[in-house]
Protein backbone atom coordinates (compact mmCIF):
# COMPACT_ATOMS: atom_id res chain seq x y z
CA UNK A 1 0.00 0.00 0.00
CA UNK A 2 0.86 3.94 -0.15
CA UNK A 3 1.23 3.84 3.53
CA UNK A 4 3.81 1.56 4.08
CA UNK A 5 5.69 1.67 0.55
CA UNK A 6 5.80 5.63 0.25
CA UNK A 7 8.78 5.05 -2.18
CA UNK A 8 7.23 2.93 -4.60
CA UNK A 9 6.85 5.07 -8.11
CA UNK A 10 3.55 5.68 -9.51
CA UNK A 11 4.90 6.49 -13.45
CA UNK A 12 8.64 5.06 -13.62
CA UNK A 13 9.32 1.21 -14.25
CA UNK A 14 9.68 -0.97 -11.61
CA UNK A 15 8.67 -4.38 -10.95
CA UNK A 16 6.56 -5.47 -8.06
CA UNK A 17 9.76 -6.22 -5.82
CA UNK A 18 13.36 -7.81 -6.08
CA UNK A 19 16.73 -6.35 -7.60
CA UNK A 20 16.64 -4.69 -11.00
CA UNK A 21 19.75 -2.56 -12.56
CA UNK A 22 20.79 -2.03 -15.89
CA UNK A 23 18.26 -1.79 -18.70
CA UNK A 24 19.11 -4.19 -21.58
CA UNK A 25 18.54 -4.75 -24.73
CA UNK A 26 15.33 -2.27 -25.41
CA UNK A 27 13.83 -2.70 -29.02
CA UNK A 28 10.86 -1.74 -30.85
CA UNK A 29 9.81 -5.11 -33.62
CA UNK A 30 6.27 -5.78 -34.60
CA UNK A 31 4.31 -3.21 -32.80
CA UNK A 32 5.73 -4.09 -29.20
CA UNK A 33 8.11 -2.24 -27.47
CA UNK A 34 10.33 -4.91 -24.97
CA UNK A 35 12.47 -3.79 -21.74
CA UNK A 36 14.71 -6.47 -20.83
CA UNK A 37 16.85 -5.54 -17.13
CA UNK A 38 19.44 -6.75 -15.12
CA UNK A 39 16.63 -8.80 -12.42
CA UNK A 40 17.03 -11.19 -9.32
CA UNK A 41 14.02 -13.02 -9.60
CA UNK A 42 14.50 -14.28 -5.75
CA UNK A 43 15.45 -10.74 -3.51
CA UNK A 44 16.05 -7.26 -3.29
CA UNK A 45 20.03 -7.58 -4.13
CA UNK A 46 22.13 -7.80 -6.61
CA UNK A 47 22.11 -11.85 -7.60
CA UNK A 48 20.83 -14.52 -9.55
CA UNK A 49 21.12 -12.10 -12.45
CA UNK A 50 18.79 -12.70 -14.96
CA UNK A 51 16.97 -10.63 -17.80
CA UNK A 52 13.81 -9.89 -16.50
CA UNK A 53 10.87 -8.76 -19.58
CA UNK A 54 8.41 -6.65 -19.85
CA UNK A 55 6.44 -5.19 -22.86
CA UNK A 56 4.56 -1.76 -23.92
CA UNK A 57 2.45 -0.93 -26.08
CA UNK A 58 3.08 2.74 -25.49
CA UNK A 59 6.39 3.03 -23.39
CA UNK A 60 4.29 4.31 -20.34
CA UNK A 61 2.27 0.94 -19.27
CA UNK A 62 3.94 -2.38 -18.88
CA UNK A 63 2.87 -6.00 -19.16
CA UNK A 64 5.34 -8.31 -17.22
CA UNK A 65 6.98 -11.31 -18.22
CA UNK A 66 8.68 -14.25 -16.98
CA UNK A 67 12.79 -13.78 -17.33
CA UNK A 68 13.75 -14.19 -20.96
CA UNK A 69 17.49 -15.24 -19.68
CA UNK A 70 18.15 -17.09 -16.78
CA UNK A 71 21.62 -18.00 -15.63
CA UNK A 72 21.55 -21.73 -15.74
CA UNK A 73 24.44 -22.82 -18.43
CA UNK A 74 28.18 -23.27 -17.79
CA UNK A 75 28.82 -20.26 -19.69
CA UNK A 76 26.30 -18.08 -17.86
CA UNK A 77 26.02 -19.93 -14.03
CA UNK A 78 26.97 -16.92 -12.24
CA UNK A 79 24.66 -14.22 -14.63
CA UNK A 80 23.39 -13.42 -17.32
CA UNK A 81 24.99 -9.60 -17.17
CA UNK A 82 23.88 -6.93 -19.71
CA UNK A 83 23.85 -6.56 -23.64
CA UNK A 84 21.84 -5.34 -26.41
CA UNK A 85 19.42 -6.31 -29.06
CA UNK A 86 19.97 -6.23 -32.92
CA UNK A 87 17.26 -6.57 -35.65
CA UNK A 88 18.76 -8.88 -38.58
CA UNK A 89 17.27 -8.36 -42.06
CA UNK A 90 14.36 -10.56 -41.69
CA UNK A 91 13.29 -8.95 -39.53
CA UNK A 92 14.87 -11.29 -36.87
CA UNK A 93 15.95 -9.85 -33.21
CA UNK A 94 18.85 -11.37 -31.92
CA UNK A 95 20.72 -10.84 -28.41
CA UNK A 96 24.02 -10.47 -27.34
CA UNK A 97 24.50 -10.94 -23.70
CA UNK A 98 27.69 -11.32 -21.50
CA UNK A 99 27.48 -14.38 -19.25
CA UNK A 100 29.44 -14.61 -16.06
CA UNK A 101 30.65 -18.32 -16.70
CA UNK A 102 31.28 -21.40 -14.06
CA UNK A 103 35.40 -19.82 -13.49
CA UNK A 104 33.69 -16.25 -13.35
CA UNK A 105 35.09 -14.98 -16.59
CA UNK A 106 33.18 -12.92 -18.92
CA UNK A 107 31.89 -14.56 -21.95
CA UNK A 108 29.55 -13.45 -24.38
CA UNK A 109 26.57 -15.49 -25.73
CA UNK A 110 23.61 -15.09 -28.43
CA UNK A 111 20.11 -15.54 -27.66
CA UNK A 112 17.16 -15.84 -30.37
CA UNK A 113 13.61 -15.92 -30.03
CA UNK A 114 12.13 -19.51 -30.09
CA UNK A 115 8.79 -18.31 -31.90
CA UNK A 116 8.77 -15.38 -34.19
CA UNK A 117 5.38 -15.30 -34.27
CA UNK A 118 4.75 -14.75 -30.80
CA UNK A 119 3.85 -11.43 -30.61
CA UNK A 120 5.34 -10.77 -27.44
CA UNK A 121 8.37 -12.71 -28.26
CA UNK A 122 8.23 -14.47 -24.35
CA UNK A 123 10.54 -17.81 -24.80
CA UNK A 124 14.25 -16.74 -25.52
CA UNK A 125 16.66 -19.78 -26.79
CA UNK A 126 20.34 -19.47 -26.31
CA UNK A 127 22.40 -20.35 -29.34
CA UNK A 128 23.78 -23.95 -28.92
CA UNK A 129 27.77 -22.30 -30.05
CA UNK A 130 27.66 -20.69 -27.11
CA UNK A 131 30.29 -18.97 -25.93
CA UNK A 132 30.90 -16.46 -29.02
CA UNK A 133 33.70 -15.08 -27.58
CA UNK A 134 35.84 -15.43 -24.13
CA UNK A 135 38.10 -12.94 -22.76
CA UNK A 136 41.90 -13.82 -24.54
CA UNK A 137 45.41 -12.43 -25.08
CA UNK A 138 45.35 -9.13 -22.81
CA UNK A 139 41.76 -8.96 -22.09
CA UNK A 140 41.17 -9.62 -18.47
CA UNK A 141 38.72 -12.42 -17.21
CA UNK A 142 36.23 -10.05 -15.47
CA UNK A 143 36.72 -7.40 -18.07
CA UNK A 144 35.12 -7.75 -20.79
CA UNK A 145 31.29 -7.18 -21.10
CA UNK A 146 28.60 -5.53 -22.19
CA UNK A 147 28.33 -5.99 -25.77
CA UNK A 148 26.30 -2.86 -27.86
CA UNK A 149 23.47 -2.94 -30.45
CA UNK A 150 25.22 -4.28 -33.81
CA UNK A 151 25.65 -1.24 -36.93
CA UNK A 152 26.36 -2.73 -40.42
CA UNK A 153 29.26 -1.08 -42.27
CA UNK A 154 29.78 -0.49 -46.06
CA UNK A 155 31.14 -4.13 -46.61
CA UNK A 156 27.92 -5.71 -45.28
CA UNK A 157 29.31 -6.85 -41.95
CA UNK A 158 28.12 -6.28 -38.64
CA UNK A 159 30.18 -4.41 -35.98
CA UNK A 160 29.70 -4.53 -31.92
CA UNK A 161 31.73 -2.74 -29.41
CA UNK A 162 32.31 -4.18 -25.87
CA UNK A 163 33.40 -2.56 -22.60
CA UNK A 164 36.64 -3.91 -21.02
CA UNK A 165 40.03 -2.08 -19.92
CA UNK A 166 42.99 -2.92 -21.95
CA UNK A 167 46.53 -1.83 -19.96
CA UNK A 168 44.84 -0.31 -17.56
CA UNK A 169 43.15 1.87 -20.00
CA UNK A 170 39.09 2.11 -20.90
CA UNK A 171 38.59 0.10 -23.80
CA UNK A 172 35.63 -0.15 -26.41
CA UNK A 173 36.83 -3.13 -28.61
CA UNK A 174 35.36 -3.53 -31.49
CA UNK A 175 34.32 -6.97 -33.56
CA UNK A 176 33.15 -7.55 -36.92
CA UNK A 177 30.79 -10.32 -37.68
CA UNK A 178 29.36 -11.37 -41.40
CA UNK A 179 26.56 -13.57 -40.03
CA UNK A 180 26.05 -12.56 -36.29
CA UNK A 181 27.81 -15.67 -34.80
CA UNK A 182 31.41 -15.33 -35.77
CA UNK A 183 33.10 -12.33 -34.35
CA UNK A 184 36.13 -11.25 -34.97
CA UNK A 185 38.28 -8.71 -32.83
CA UNK A 186 39.55 -5.46 -34.93
CA UNK A 187 43.23 -4.82 -33.80
CA UNK A 188 42.18 -1.50 -33.02
CA UNK A 189 39.44 -1.11 -30.31
CA UNK A 190 36.93 1.74 -32.08
CA UNK A 191 38.15 4.21 -28.50
CA UNK A 192 40.12 4.23 -25.60
CA UNK A 193 41.29 6.72 -22.99
CA UNK A 194 44.10 6.49 -20.63
CA UNK A 195 42.35 8.70 -18.70
CA UNK A 196 39.91 6.42 -16.83
CA UNK A 197 39.61 2.94 -15.90
CA UNK A 198 37.21 0.17 -17.02
CA UNK A 199 34.38 0.99 -19.54
CA UNK A 200 30.47 -0.42 -19.12
CA UNK A 201 27.64 -0.37 -20.90
CA UNK A 202 29.08 1.36 -24.66
CA UNK A 203 26.77 2.36 -26.63
CA UNK A 204 27.66 3.71 -30.36
CA UNK A 205 24.95 5.53 -32.72
CA UNK A 206 24.65 8.32 -35.27
CA UNK A 207 22.78 11.44 -35.17
CA UNK A 208 21.89 14.74 -37.01
CA UNK A 209 20.45 18.09 -36.25
CA UNK A 210 17.68 20.07 -37.58
CA UNK A 211 14.80 18.34 -36.03
CA UNK A 212 14.24 15.87 -33.20
CA UNK A 213 14.40 12.42 -35.34
CA UNK A 214 16.29 9.94 -34.47
CA UNK A 215 18.90 7.40 -36.63
CA UNK A 216 18.63 3.31 -37.34
CA UNK A 217 22.07 2.67 -35.53
CA UNK A 218 23.58 1.65 -39.27
CA UNK A 219 22.81 4.85 -40.85
CA UNK A 220 26.17 7.07 -42.37
CA UNK A 221 25.31 10.01 -44.11
CA UNK A 222 27.33 13.70 -44.91
CA UNK A 223 25.33 15.36 -41.91
CA UNK A 224 25.60 12.32 -39.17
CA UNK A 225 27.94 12.64 -36.37
CA UNK A 226 28.14 9.40 -33.91
CA UNK A 227 27.96 9.20 -30.15
CA UNK A 228 29.87 7.32 -28.00
CA UNK A 229 28.92 6.50 -24.54
CA UNK A 230 30.12 4.65 -22.16
CA UNK A 231 29.86 4.19 -18.04
CA UNK A 232 32.31 4.46 -15.67
CA UNK A 233 33.04 6.45 -12.39
CA UNK A 234 28.87 6.00 -11.50
CA UNK A 235 28.25 8.20 -14.34
CA UNK A 236 27.19 8.32 -17.89
CA UNK A 237 30.00 10.02 -19.64
CA UNK A 238 29.65 11.10 -23.90
CA UNK A 239 31.80 12.31 -26.80
CA UNK A 240 30.84 12.99 -30.32
CA UNK A 241 32.86 12.64 -33.15
CA UNK A 242 32.98 11.65 -36.64
CA UNK A 243 33.06 7.94 -37.73
CA UNK A 244 34.26 6.92 -40.88
CA UNK A 245 32.96 3.03 -41.47
CA UNK A 246 35.46 2.18 -43.97
CA UNK A 247 38.34 3.24 -41.66
CA UNK A 248 36.15 1.93 -38.55
CA UNK A 249 37.58 5.20 -37.46
CA UNK A 250 36.37 7.61 -34.69
CA UNK A 251 37.29 11.04 -34.35
CA UNK A 252 36.49 12.92 -30.73
CA UNK A 253 35.20 16.51 -31.48
CA UNK A 254 33.92 17.23 -28.25
CA UNK A 255 35.64 17.07 -24.94
CA UNK A 256 37.10 13.53 -24.94
CA UNK A 257 36.44 10.87 -21.85
CA UNK A 258 37.76 11.92 -18.29
CA UNK A 259 36.69 11.32 -14.84
CA UNK A 260 35.15 14.86 -14.26
CA UNK A 261 32.26 17.15 -14.10
CA UNK A 262 33.36 19.32 -17.29
CA UNK A 263 32.90 16.55 -19.38
CA UNK A 264 29.46 15.88 -21.13
CA UNK A 265 27.34 13.12 -19.18
CA UNK A 266 23.83 12.17 -20.19
CA UNK A 267 22.43 13.14 -16.82
CA UNK A 268 24.43 15.11 -13.70
CA UNK A 269 22.88 13.17 -11.21
CA UNK A 270 22.12 9.39 -10.55
CA UNK A 271 21.82 7.80 -13.21
CA UNK A 272 23.48 4.77 -15.08
CA UNK A 273 24.17 1.63 -17.43
CA UNK A 274 21.79 3.44 -20.33
CA UNK A 275 21.30 1.66 -23.35
CA UNK A 276 19.55 3.64 -26.31
CA UNK A 277 17.31 1.98 -29.79
CA UNK A 278 15.66 3.17 -32.88
CA UNK A 279 12.53 3.32 -32.37
CA UNK A 280 10.90 2.99 -36.26
CA UNK A 281 7.62 3.69 -35.62
CA UNK A 282 8.56 7.11 -34.27
CA UNK A 283 11.73 7.58 -35.71
CA UNK A 284 13.20 9.00 -32.60
CA UNK A 285 15.97 7.50 -30.58
CA UNK A 286 14.82 6.29 -26.96
CA UNK A 287 16.91 5.88 -23.76
CA UNK A 288 16.41 4.33 -20.68
CA UNK A 289 19.28 4.40 -17.61
CA UNK A 290 19.47 2.46 -14.22
CA UNK A 291 18.46 4.94 -11.67
CA UNK A 292 19.71 2.77 -8.66
CA UNK A 293 18.81 3.39 -4.56
CA UNK A 294 20.31 5.93 -2.78
CA UNK A 295 19.16 4.03 0.92
CA UNK A 296 20.56 1.25 2.63
CA UNK A 297 20.80 -2.52 1.78
CA UNK A 298 19.01 -3.50 4.89
CA UNK A 299 16.14 -0.42 3.54
CA UNK A 300 16.20 -2.59 -0.06
CA UNK A 301 15.50 -5.68 2.14
CA UNK A 302 12.34 -4.02 4.35
CA UNK A 303 10.86 -2.35 1.62
CA UNK A 304 11.15 -5.93 -0.62
CA UNK A 305 12.90 -4.35 -3.72
CA UNK A 306 15.48 -2.22 -5.61
CA UNK A 307 16.42 -0.08 -7.96
CA UNK A 308 13.92 2.08 -11.15
CA UNK A 309 14.40 2.71 -14.86
CA UNK A 310 14.40 6.40 -15.75
CA UNK A 311 11.34 7.57 -17.68
CA UNK A 312 12.04 6.80 -21.15
CA UNK A 313 13.64 9.77 -23.30
CA UNK A 314 13.71 10.49 -26.56
CA UNK A 315 17.46 11.48 -27.31
CA UNK A 316 18.88 13.92 -30.56
CA UNK A 317 22.07 15.58 -31.01
CA UNK A 318 21.12 20.08 -30.53
CA UNK A 319 20.76 22.44 -33.34
CA UNK A 320 24.05 23.59 -33.07
CA UNK A 321 25.65 20.21 -33.04
CA UNK A 322 28.03 20.49 -29.66
CA UNK A 323 25.93 18.50 -27.40
CA UNK A 324 22.74 15.78 -26.77
CA UNK A 325 19.46 17.12 -26.09
CA UNK A 326 17.09 14.75 -24.17
CA UNK A 327 13.23 14.83 -23.46
CA UNK A 328 10.57 12.44 -21.74
CA UNK A 329 8.92 10.90 -24.73
CA UNK A 330 5.72 12.54 -25.39
CA UNK A 331 3.56 9.90 -24.50
CA UNK A 332 4.18 10.66 -20.70
CA UNK A 333 1.24 13.07 -21.52
CA UNK A 334 -1.34 10.81 -21.77
CA UNK A 335 -1.07 10.53 -17.61
CA UNK A 336 -1.40 14.22 -17.10
CA UNK A 337 -4.74 14.77 -15.87
CA UNK A 338 -5.07 17.75 -12.61
CA UNK A 339 -3.49 20.89 -13.87
CA UNK A 340 -2.44 24.31 -12.32
CA UNK A 341 -1.18 27.41 -14.46
CA UNK A 342 0.69 30.84 -13.53
CA UNK A 343 1.91 33.24 -16.17
CA UNK A 344 3.75 36.02 -15.56
CA UNK A 345 4.39 36.04 -12.14
CA UNK A 346 7.38 38.08 -10.83
CA UNK A 347 8.66 36.36 -7.86
CA UNK A 348 10.28 39.06 -5.75
CA UNK A 349 13.74 38.69 -3.46
CA UNK A 350 13.18 36.15 -0.97
CA UNK A 351 9.42 35.21 -2.37
CA UNK A 352 8.18 31.63 -1.55
CA UNK A 353 4.96 30.61 -3.39
CA UNK A 354 2.54 27.45 -2.73
CA UNK A 355 1.67 25.71 -5.93
CA UNK A 356 -1.61 24.57 -4.74
CA UNK A 357 -4.05 21.38 -6.20
CA UNK A 358 -2.19 19.00 -7.81
CA UNK A 359 -0.55 15.90 -6.10
CA UNK A 360 3.05 17.00 -5.34
CA UNK A 361 4.26 13.79 -4.78
CA UNK A 362 3.24 12.64 -8.23
CA UNK A 363 3.77 15.40 -11.10
CA UNK A 364 5.20 16.53 -14.20
CA UNK A 365 5.53 20.38 -14.05
CA UNK A 366 7.28 22.90 -16.00
CA UNK A 367 8.01 26.47 -15.22
CA UNK A 368 10.07 28.98 -16.97
CA UNK A 369 12.11 32.28 -15.35
CA UNK A 370 13.19 35.32 -17.44
CA UNK A 371 15.64 37.94 -16.30
CA UNK A 372 16.24 41.62 -16.71
CA UNK A 373 18.47 44.01 -15.98
CA UNK A 374 21.84 41.50 -15.76
CA UNK A 375 23.89 44.17 -13.98
CA UNK A 376 23.63 43.51 -10.58
CA UNK A 377 25.21 39.88 -10.84
CA UNK A 378 27.45 37.49 -8.83
CA UNK A 379 30.99 37.40 -10.71
CA UNK A 380 32.97 34.36 -11.09
CA UNK A 381 36.44 34.37 -12.06
CA UNK A 382 36.66 30.98 -13.82
CA UNK A 383 34.55 29.54 -16.72
CA UNK A 384 36.32 25.95 -15.92
CA UNK A 385 34.13 25.39 -12.83
CA UNK A 386 33.25 21.74 -11.13
CA UNK A 387 29.01 22.87 -11.64
CA UNK A 388 28.65 20.20 -8.48
CA UNK A 389 31.06 21.80 -6.12
CA UNK A 390 29.64 25.07 -7.27
CA UNK A 391 26.62 23.85 -6.60
CA UNK A 392 27.61 22.66 -3.18
CA UNK A 393 29.34 25.22 -2.37
CA UNK A 394 26.45 28.10 -2.71
CA UNK A 395 23.86 25.30 -1.82
CA UNK A 396 19.94 26.61 -1.31
CA UNK A 397 20.34 28.24 1.54
CA UNK A 398 22.81 30.80 0.34
CA UNK A 399 21.19 34.07 -0.69
CA UNK A 400 23.26 35.56 -4.04
CA UNK A 401 21.99 37.72 -6.99
CA UNK A 402 20.37 36.21 -9.25
CA UNK A 403 19.09 33.13 -7.86
CA UNK A 404 18.86 30.71 -6.54
CA UNK A 405 15.16 30.81 -7.61
CA UNK A 406 13.50 27.32 -8.60
CA UNK A 407 11.74 24.79 -6.71
CA UNK A 408 11.19 22.99 -3.64
CA UNK A 409 10.15 19.72 -4.35
CA UNK A 410 8.84 17.04 -1.89
CA UNK A 411 8.39 19.57 0.27
CA UNK A 412 6.85 19.06 3.81
CA UNK A 413 4.28 21.49 5.66
CA UNK A 414 7.29 23.46 7.84
CA UNK A 415 10.07 22.35 4.83
CA UNK A 416 11.45 20.91 7.30
CA UNK A 417 12.28 18.25 4.32
CA UNK A 418 12.47 19.70 0.74
CA UNK A 419 14.74 18.81 -2.62
CA UNK A 420 15.64 21.79 -4.25
CA UNK A 421 16.20 22.26 -7.71
CA UNK A 422 17.48 25.48 -8.59
CA UNK A 423 19.61 28.42 -11.09
CA UNK A 424 22.31 30.51 -10.25
CA UNK A 425 23.47 32.70 -12.69
CA UNK A 426 26.67 34.14 -12.88
CA UNK A 427 28.75 36.64 -14.93
CA UNK A 428 32.43 34.96 -15.69
CA UNK A 429 35.26 36.75 -17.66
CA UNK A 430 33.73 36.37 -21.18
CA UNK A 431 29.95 35.17 -20.94
CA UNK A 432 27.13 34.52 -18.10
CA UNK A 433 27.17 31.16 -16.51
CA UNK A 434 23.71 29.38 -15.57
CA UNK A 435 24.16 26.61 -13.01
CA UNK A 436 21.70 24.00 -12.29
CA UNK A 437 21.77 22.26 -8.77
CA UNK A 438 19.22 19.73 -7.42
CA UNK A 439 20.35 19.81 -3.62
CA UNK A 440 18.88 16.83 -1.50
CA UNK A 441 20.75 17.77 1.42
CA UNK A 442 17.55 18.29 3.81
CA UNK A 443 15.35 16.01 1.29
CA UNK A 444 14.48 13.60 4.47
CA UNK A 445 15.08 14.03 8.45
CA UNK A 446 16.13 10.29 8.07
CA UNK A 447 19.86 10.63 8.53
CA UNK A 448 21.30 7.18 6.85
CA UNK A 449 20.29 8.20 3.05
CA UNK A 450 22.37 10.07 0.72
CA UNK A 451 22.40 13.76 0.37
CA UNK A 452 23.99 14.45 -2.74
CA UNK A 453 23.94 18.00 -4.04
CA UNK A 454 24.06 17.97 -7.88
CA UNK A 455 24.96 20.36 -10.47
CA UNK A 456 25.35 21.24 -14.37
CA UNK A 457 25.77 24.40 -16.62
CA UNK A 458 23.18 25.11 -18.92
CA UNK A 459 24.82 26.28 -22.39
CA UNK A 460 21.89 29.16 -22.67
CA UNK A 461 21.84 32.99 -23.09
CA UNK A 462 20.37 34.25 -19.51
CA UNK A 463 19.96 37.63 -21.80
CA UNK A 464 18.16 36.99 -24.18
CA UNK A 465 16.68 33.38 -23.43
CA UNK A 466 13.90 31.57 -20.77
CA UNK A 467 15.66 29.50 -18.23
CA UNK A 468 12.97 26.58 -18.62
CA UNK A 469 13.44 23.55 -16.08
CA UNK A 470 10.90 20.45 -15.88
CA UNK A 471 10.66 17.95 -13.47
CA UNK A 472 9.20 14.71 -13.39
CA UNK A 473 8.41 14.32 -9.34
CA UNK A 474 7.37 10.33 -8.67
CA UNK A 475 7.26 9.95 -4.97
CA UNK A 476 11.37 8.84 -4.39
CA UNK A 477 12.74 10.02 -7.93
CA UNK A 478 12.99 13.43 -8.95
CA UNK A 479 14.25 14.05 -12.83
CA UNK A 480 14.78 17.52 -13.95
CA UNK A 481 15.75 18.87 -17.17
CA UNK A 482 16.64 22.24 -17.55
CA UNK A 483 16.89 24.28 -20.90
CA UNK A 484 14.77 22.15 -22.33
CA UNK A 485 17.27 18.97 -21.87
CA UNK A 486 20.41 20.62 -22.75
CA UNK A 487 21.09 19.13 -18.77
CA UNK A 488 19.25 16.66 -16.75
CA UNK A 489 19.34 15.85 -12.86
CA UNK A 490 18.19 12.63 -11.75
CA UNK A 491 17.99 12.15 -8.26
CA UNK A 492 16.37 9.98 -5.86
CA UNK A 493 15.25 11.02 -2.08
CA UNK A 494 13.42 9.19 1.13
CA UNK A 495 11.59 11.96 2.81
CA UNK A 496 9.98 11.05 6.43
CA UNK A 497 7.35 14.09 6.49
CA UNK A 498 7.16 14.51 2.35
CA UNK A 499 5.07 11.75 1.84
CA UNK A 500 2.36 11.17 -0.46
CA UNK A 501 -0.57 13.75 0.45
CA UNK A 502 1.56 15.44 2.93
CA UNK A 503 3.79 16.55 -0.01
CA UNK A 504 4.04 20.10 -1.32
CA UNK A 505 5.87 21.77 -3.94
CA UNK A 506 6.51 25.54 -4.10
CA UNK A 507 8.78 27.93 -6.69
CA UNK A 508 11.20 30.14 -4.87
CA UNK A 509 13.32 33.25 -5.28
CA UNK A 510 15.85 33.48 -2.30
CA UNK A 511 18.45 35.95 -4.93
CA UNK A 512 18.56 39.17 -4.03
CA UNK A 513 16.97 40.80 -7.38
CA UNK A 514 13.35 39.64 -8.63
CA UNK A 515 13.03 37.32 -11.43
CA UNK A 516 9.80 36.75 -13.83
CA UNK A 517 8.38 33.11 -13.71
CA UNK A 518 7.05 33.88 -17.07
CA UNK A 519 4.82 30.13 -16.87
CA UNK A 520 4.27 27.68 -14.77
CA UNK A 521 2.34 24.68 -15.67
CA UNK A 522 1.84 21.45 -13.48
CA UNK A 523 -0.17 18.41 -13.44
CA UNK A 524 -1.10 15.68 -11.18
CA UNK A 525 0.08 12.33 -12.75
CA UNK A 526 -2.12 9.16 -13.49
CA UNK A 527 -0.28 5.97 -12.34
CA UNK A 528 0.88 3.84 -15.17
CA UNK A 529 0.02 0.11 -15.63
CA UNK A 530 2.88 -2.12 -14.42
CA UNK A 531 0.94 -5.54 -14.38
CA UNK A 532 1.88 -9.08 -14.66
CA UNK A 533 0.65 -11.30 -18.25
CA UNK A 534 -1.68 -13.83 -17.99
C1 LIG B 1 26.69 -1.99 -14.97
C2 LIG B 1 27.09 -3.46 -14.81
C3 LIG B 1 27.49 -4.05 -16.15
C4 LIG B 1 27.22 -5.51 -15.93
C5 LIG B 1 25.99 -5.48 -15.08
C6 LIG B 1 25.89 -6.61 -14.09
O1 LIG B 1 25.86 -1.56 -13.93
O2 LIG B 1 28.14 -3.59 -13.88
O3 LIG B 1 28.79 -3.77 -16.54
O4 LIG B 1 27.02 -6.21 -17.13
O5 LIG B 1 26.00 -4.25 -14.39
O6 LIG B 1 24.63 -6.64 -13.46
Amino acid sequence: TEESQPYRTGFHFQPPKNWINDPNGPMYFNGVYHLFYQYNPYGPLWGNISWGHSISYDLVNWFLLEPALSPKEPYDINGCLSGSATILPGPRPIILYTGQDVNNSQVQNLAFPKNLSDPLLKEWIKWSGNPLLTPVDDIKAGQFRDPSTAWMGPDGKWRIVIGSEIDGHGTALLYRSTNGTKWIRSKKPLHFSSKTGMWECPDFYPVTNGDKKGLDTSVQGNNTLHVLKVSFNSREYYVIGTYDPIKDKFSVVTNDFMVSNTQFQYDYGRYYASKSFYDSVNQRRVIWGWVNEGDSESDAVKKGWSGLQSFPRSIWLSNNRKQLVQWPVDEILKLRTKQVNITNRELAAGELLKIPSITASQADVEVSFSLTNLTEIELIDSEVVDPQLLCAQKNVSISGKFGPFGMLILASKNLTEQTAVFFRVFKGPNKFLVLMCSDQSRSSIAQEVDKSIYGAFLDLDPLHEKIPLRSLIDHSIVESFGGEGIACITSRVYPKLAINEQAELYVFNNGTQSVTMSTLNAWSMKRAQIVPIG
